[in-house]
């Protein structure tokens, strides 16, 4: 098994770690260096992105790669960088975990996500602020998850009382992923393959969810969805909170919707959009 470790600027980190994960849905490993933050992806060897990869990706706040070679156990490791993530208050509390977590007290809403290929175990900030705007609307309607992942928004929407809830992302192993953790929580969510660069405009839904980043908002906001339905409710996440000004545009020119919140996260923000 190798280990790719990265090393960036720290002033770059965020942005370096956005594109990071496109490589590494599962996460990657964080070590502070001071000046300097390391990020670092497990692998196969001829599963890791190759040096002008990571160049054309991270660019100039690349510092430094280092691989080396560690032991196969690689599925203990990423149990280390993996923690729980609560959110909300009273009734409407959320707890996000690994299966290997222990599971919260009865009243908090249980979701348990097994970081497999797929994106999304709640812990990154993007989905954590989707999240917290999901816990603030009033449970109920039909909903879906533009991107899915590993189903997390999916997944908490039905437990929180959403319905029905669907699904959609380009890749098989996310779609797998929602398949398989939805049933770990005995929720139902249809989930699809439909690549929003190829397939034209995704389905719609009163409520939508949305964690792509800024070029794809972008797309959404422009082919809008199937059929021309807009949305009553749109959250939209993964978003630098410099580029949250353009996309919330975007949606007003192209939908009429108009921003309601905005929630700030690190460098990220997510919007709340309605009609
Ligand atoms: C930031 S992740 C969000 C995952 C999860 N919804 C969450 O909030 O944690 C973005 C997701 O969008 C998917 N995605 C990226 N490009 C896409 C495309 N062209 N069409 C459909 N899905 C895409 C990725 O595979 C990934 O699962």
């Amino acid at each position: 098994m190798i280990r790719l470790a990265i090393c960036v600027r720290r002033e770059d980190a965020e942005v370096a770690l956005a594109e990071l994960l496109a490589f590494a849905p599962r996460g990657v490993e964080e070590v502070d260096r001071g000046e300097r933050v390391e990020y670092a992806v497990y692998g196969a060897p001829g599963e890791l992105p190759g040096l002008p990869d990571l160049k054309a990706a991270v660019g100039p706040a690349l510092v430094e790669v280092v691989t080396s070679e560690v032991a196969d156990d690689v599925g203990e490791r990423w149990r280390d960088f993996h923690r729980p993530v609560e959110l909300g208050r009273g009734a409407a509390r959320l707890h996000v975990r690994a299966p290997w977590h222990p599971a919260p007290p009865p009243g908090i809403r249980d979701v348990v996500i097994d970081p497999g290929q797929a994106f999304g175990t709640g812990a990154h900030d993007t989905t954590r602020l989707c999240l917290e705007l999901l816990l603030e609307l009033e449970p109920g309607g039909a909903i879906t998850d533009v991107g899915c992942g590993s189903g997390v928004l999916a997944i908490a929407a039905a437990k929180l009382g959403f319905g029905p809830v669907s699904g959609l992302d380009h890749e098989r192993e996310s779609v797998a992923a929602t398949k398989a953790n939805a049933t770990a929580n005995g929720v139902t969510v249809a989930v699809a393959r439909h690549d929003l660069l190829h397939d034209g405009p995704a389905p719609g839904a009163p409520i939508v969810m949305a964690n792509l980043l800024r070029p794809l908002l972008l797309q959404v906001a422009r082919d809008g969805f199937a059929g021309g339905s807009v949305p009553r409710i749109l959250i939209a996440s993964g978003l630098l909170a410099r580029e949250a000004g353009e996309v919330a545009a975007a949606f007003a020119a192209s939908m009429g919707l108009r921003e309601t919140e905005r929630r700030l996260g690190g460098e990220w923000a997510a919007l709340l959009l309605r009609q």
